[in-house]
């Protein structure tokens, strides 16, 4: 079976997949006539200001696809600031599944120096993406439909990546790290930085000349995190 495209209701639930045609159709007519609840709102105006407002939340995105988004909130600034730690060093970042942003924001402020890529699934996201960040490529798709962008990073790239391996649809996880692999064997100064809940190693690779290393457990998350960092494994090693 071909990988999956970048889908908005793909692994979500019956509700879930309602509420997408909902919180769209509220998104467009809401934010025309927002100004008006600062004054002489209806009723009317008011509750459907306040549907927009939990539109654009992060819980909301989670509604829309929950096993594509994988968590309710977003990574705590803790995490968020762990992950970009690990980034340093290199001239390009590409971080994958960067959602509402909360590491994005970490890996500009903090390599103002690195070309950084973008890459998120969802169209809203990525547009959001894209308005806050201007200095950064952002791409709207799948991670396993920009391989081109990935491969075509210069060779001290390193990926910064949330996507949730565990509950992503075992087609799209597979075409994903496929796309990945090809990514770090490209070029032995390339490094995936991952995060995962759980002891266990994030996901396996295909190939033996990668291997994964625990960089740093982050207690101040909810739940505790680990910081994972995959890259070429050293030979005679
Ligand atoms: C767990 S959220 C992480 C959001 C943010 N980076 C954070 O840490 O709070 C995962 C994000 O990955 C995106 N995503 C899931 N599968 C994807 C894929 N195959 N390609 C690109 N983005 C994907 C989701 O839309 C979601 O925004």
């Amino acid at each position: 079976m071909p990988p999956p495209d970048s889908r908005h209701g793909a692994g979500g639930s019956r509700a879930a997949q309602d509420l997408v045609v909902d919180s769209k159709a509220l998104q467009g007519a809401g934010a025309r006539d927002s100004w008006r609840t600062l004054s002489g709102a209806t009723d009317r105006d008011r509750a459907r200001a306040a549907r927009d407002a939990l539109a654009d939340t992060f819980f909301a995105h989670f509604l829309r696809a929950p096993a594509l988004v994988g968590g309710i909130v977003p990574s705590s600034r803790v995490l968020a600031r762990a992950m970009s730690r690990h980034a340093t060093g290199y001239d390009a970042i590409v971080e994958l599944g960067a959602g509402g942003g909360s590491i994005t924001r970490w890996l500009a402020a903090d390599h103002p120096r690195a070309a950084l890529t973008v890459i998120e699934r969802s169209p809203e996201m990525a547009r959001r993406l894209a308005r806050a960040w201007p200095r950064a490529h952002v791409h709207h798709g799948c991670v396993h439909e920009r391989a081109e962008c990935l491969e075509s990073l210069p060779a001290r790239t390193v990926a910064v990546s949330s996507l949730p391996f565990r509950s992503l649809p075992a087609d799209l996880a597979h075409a994903t790290i496929a796309v990945i692999e090809r990514f770090l064997l490209g070029h032995r100064g390339r490094s995936l930085v991952q995060y995962s809940y759980g002891l266990r190693e994030p996901f396996a690779f295909g190939s033996t000349a990668l291997a994964w290393r625990r960089a740093e457990r982050v207690w101040r998350n909810v739940p505790p995190a680990i910081v994972w960092i995959a890259e070429q494994a050293v030979e005679g090693r």
